[in-house]
């Protein structure tokens, strides 16, 4: 069986999910349910500063996004950080991890940006022996309005001071939580690491306003007739998470800094893609809310169960190996090329590739032969964009086939070549003719 334990900047737990700081682990509670259904870590609910507690809305917090089948493709959340009282949680948190000592528990943190308020929560927190603390710079709502969350991860001079006061104060790894609502993820990450972050994580929440009620004409959720935007996240934030972690990964100035990988995670595979892009273990919110905590069994079988039948022993043999097959568009081979083919034994007929590519592509499917339906792909106009087959509703009944070198492409009337060519040599480059 496939080893899945997991080794995080020296934090170990017995795999490699862990739940996102959020409503899940918010209290003992919750976080000694999931420990009993197997989760490896959480990450306990910010917490913020002595004194009066956080005060959130007393009506609803949440919107979203469905599929049509009514699954939860995005929710929207306009929730603070924790509103229990600090020193409950710090009993809490020094309680559970003395019961679980096998489990990783890393503690949110959210003050303000003033050296004096780290240093007097960091020694509150070293005394719980817990693993590890995680600063909030990502919170898109709220608690940035107040100088705090984005408002500090928007400005990589910030992330840097502030790290290096936690570094400075605290014998505890340090993790950064990113906010992904900038414009290239490569600068704060940058400057976590100058700060001396032992590690990233990301993504936080995406700033978002998910509908509005077109009786009241107010954004969703509402409160007493009004919204205000808040942070999106689930299954809809995957791509923009992986993409992220991929731009970290492969940065030259952050490419050994270890991430955690957050956003969107539902099944094992999600989490096996961000492995393979760099991540040395993920952290999960929604699916957790959507599905119960027991969504992690599915997680370790699925996750053990590929790695055994792909032989990949530990998960030292899955991360980063998707990062070096990331690359800019330039590098792209322009000598690959595919064409589609429907297999005419599934298809049901429904003429959704042919309008797809009869509007808006090439104009490359038949739609009729001798008076019958019929859908077969015209090679002289294919470009093998394959838009039609990610509208095909029958799975795999179109697939991408690619051309042999050395035969002929019927749409340009060109021998494909067999060599690899990119951009950067493409005699319709300006930069390549200008050079010669
Ligand atoms: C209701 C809610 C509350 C959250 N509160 C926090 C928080 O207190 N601190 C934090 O760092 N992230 C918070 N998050 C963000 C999550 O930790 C996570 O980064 C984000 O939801 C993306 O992961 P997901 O797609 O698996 O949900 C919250 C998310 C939700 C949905
Ligand atoms: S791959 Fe693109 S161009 Fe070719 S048939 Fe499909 S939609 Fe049309
Ligand atoms: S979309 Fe798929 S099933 Fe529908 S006609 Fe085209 S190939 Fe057939």
């Amino acid at each position: 069986m496939a080893d899945i334990s997991n080794n995080f900047v020296g934090i170990k737990s017995p795999n490699p999910f862990w739940l996102a700081s959020a409503p899940p682990t918010d209290k003992a509670y919750n976080v000694e349910r999931a420990f009993e259904a197997g989760w490896g870590g959480v990450v306990w609910k910010t917490l913020g500063e002595d004194g009066p507690p956080i005060v959130n809305v007393n009506g609803p917090r949440y919107g979203a996004i469905w599929g049509a089948d009514r699954r939860l493709l995005g929710l929207n959340n306009i929730e603070l950080i924790t509103d229990r009282d600090l020193h409950v949680n710090l009993r809490e948190i020094k309680e559970v991890k003395k019961k679980w000592p096998d489990r990783a528990i890393i503690v949110s943190i959210m003050v303000p940006c003033e050296e004096a308020a780290w240093k007097s929560i960091l020694p509150l927190v070293e005394e719980t022996e817990a693993d590890g603390i995680e600063l909030n710079f990502g919170c898109p709502h709220g608690m940035s309005e107040r100088g705090m969350g984005a408002a500090v991860g928007q400005v990589p001079e910030y992330i840097e001071m502030v790290t290096r006061w936690c570094k400075a104060n605290t014998r505890m790894p340090v993790i950064v939580k990113l906010t992904p609502n900038i414009t290239d993820i490569r600068y704060p990450a940058r400057a976590a690491k100058a700060g001396g972050a032992d590690a990233v994580s990301l993504i936080n929440t995406v700033s978002s306003i998910v509908s509005v009620d077109l009786d009241s004409f107010a954004p969703q959720p509402t409160i007493d007739g009004k919204g205000s935007h808040g942070g999106y996240c689930g299954p809809a934030v995957k791509p923009i998470a992986l993409n992220m972690v991929a731009d970290i990964a492969r940065d030259a100035e952050t490419a050994n800094l270890p991430i955690s990988g957050i956003g969107g995670i539902t099944t094992w595979r999600d989490a096996a893609e961000f492995l393979a892009l760099g991540a040395g273990n993920v952290q999960i919110c929604t699916a957790a809310m959507t599905y119960g905590f027991k969504i992690v069994e599915e997680m370790i079988s699925g996750l053990e169960n590929w790695m055994d039948e792909k032989g990949h022993g530990s998960l030292d043999d899955v991360i980063g190996r998707a990062t070096p097959n990331v690359t800019d568009w330039q590098y792209l081979n322009l000598n690959y090329v595919t064409k589609a083919k429907i297999n005419q034994d599934s298809c049901i007929k429904c003429g959704r590739c042919h309008i797809a590519c009869e509007d808006t592509s090439h104009q490359a499917i038949t739609s009729m032969l001798d008076g019958e339906r019929h859908f077969e792909v015209i090679d002289e106009e294919c470009v093998g964009c394959n838009l039609c087959v990610n509208v095909c509703p029958v799975e795999d009944c179109i697939t991408m086939e690619q051309l042999p070198a050395g035969s002929l492409d019927k749409r340009t009337g060109e021998k494909v070549k067999k060599d690899y060519g990119n951009w950067t040599e493409h005699p319709n480059n300006p930069t390549v003719v200008a050079a010669e």
